[in-house]
């Protein structure tokens, strides 16, 4: 065993889903898509660890996993020990988990959607709401947007509303599914800081999935680079970019996924 502990844990994790458009009727229905294969690894407490991979390649899969929003077809996971099956509730307050699309819900505050967090936690009463105040003071939220809508603020101030609800408890494995595609530069930054200090000043174990090779590298202490559900390389950035020789330039991430994949990785403009 090693000193630091182990915060996630997957050994041989599989998920396959029917094609869309399957026809149980159709005899020749096409394969099943194997959306994550075969996956082990091992995030260590205080980690930030990336998922880098194109599209279609498993990430939201992956993370959805861990999450217990999916059951694997094969294999285990343990979150700091625990079974995601057989001890779903105790997972469930160790893990928070953000996905663009649901940045919490929109109709609320910021104040009652951390609340709701809160009481998933087993929070409650006036100290939850001095907690949450704080939390969303350390944001820069303006107090006049404390109780409007989420979906009056930025993208940008919405997604690190809806993960400084890990700042509610701790230890905590923060899932994060591309927490900084479609932001403007400036947000991007601000959610990356965000994220550093949650792991260097809250306990907070962090996995995120990215196609931005630039995050990935600045951000991540180690990463896997997945093609078609499988992990194809595992390490820091400093010991991935090894793995190409570039006579005498440093190569980038960019360099490391093409020649992994022979694919080219996707990003936004
Ligand atoms: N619920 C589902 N039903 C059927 N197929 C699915 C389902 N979820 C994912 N898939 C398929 O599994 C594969 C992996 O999808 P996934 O969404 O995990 O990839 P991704 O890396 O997150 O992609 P993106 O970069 O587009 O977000 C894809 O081929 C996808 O079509
Ligand atoms: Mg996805």
């Amino acid at each position: 065993m090693s000193a630091v502990p182990i915060a996630l844990e997957m050994q041989n994790v599989s998920k396959s889903f029917a094609p869309s458009g399957w026809n149980p009727l159709k005899r020749a229905a096409r394969k099943p898509v194997v959306a994550v294969s075969d996956v082990s690894i091992q995030v260590r407490r205080g980690e930030i660890f990336g998922v880098l991979g194109p599209n279609g390649s498993g990430k939201s899969t992956f993370i959805r996993l861990i999450s217990t929003l999916l059951v694997p077809d094969t294999g285990h996971v343990t979150i700091f020990g625990h079974d995601i099956l057989r001890e779903e509730r105790a997972v469930q307050r160790l893990i928070n988990r953000v996905s663009v699309e649901a940045a919490f819900f929109k109709k609320l505050s910021p104040i009652e959607n951390l609340m709701y967090g809160a009481r998933l936690y087993g929070l409650g009463g006036a100290d939850a709401r001095a907690k949450i105040e704080a939390i969303l003071k350390r944001l820069d939220l303006r107090a006049n947007a404390l109780n409007q809508p989420m979906e009056e603020m930025s993208r940008g101030m919405q997604q690190k509303v809806a993960i400084a609800r890990a700042l509610l408890t701790a230890p905590i494995l923060l899932l994060l599914d591309e927490p900084t595609t479609g932001l403007d530069p400036r947000s991007k930054r601000e959610v990356q800081t965000l994220v550093r200090e949650l792991r260097d000043t809250h306990d907070a174990t962090i996995v995120l999935t990215t196609h931005d090779m630039g995050e990935a590298d600045a951000l991540c202490d180690r990463i896997a680079i997945v093609n078609d559900g499988k992990i194809v390389a595992l390490d820091t950035p400093a010991g991935l970019k090894q793995l190409v020789a570039r006579n005498g330039k440093e190569p980038t991430l960019e360099d490391v996924f093409m020649q992994l994949t022979g694919k080219q990785l996707v990003t936004e403009a």
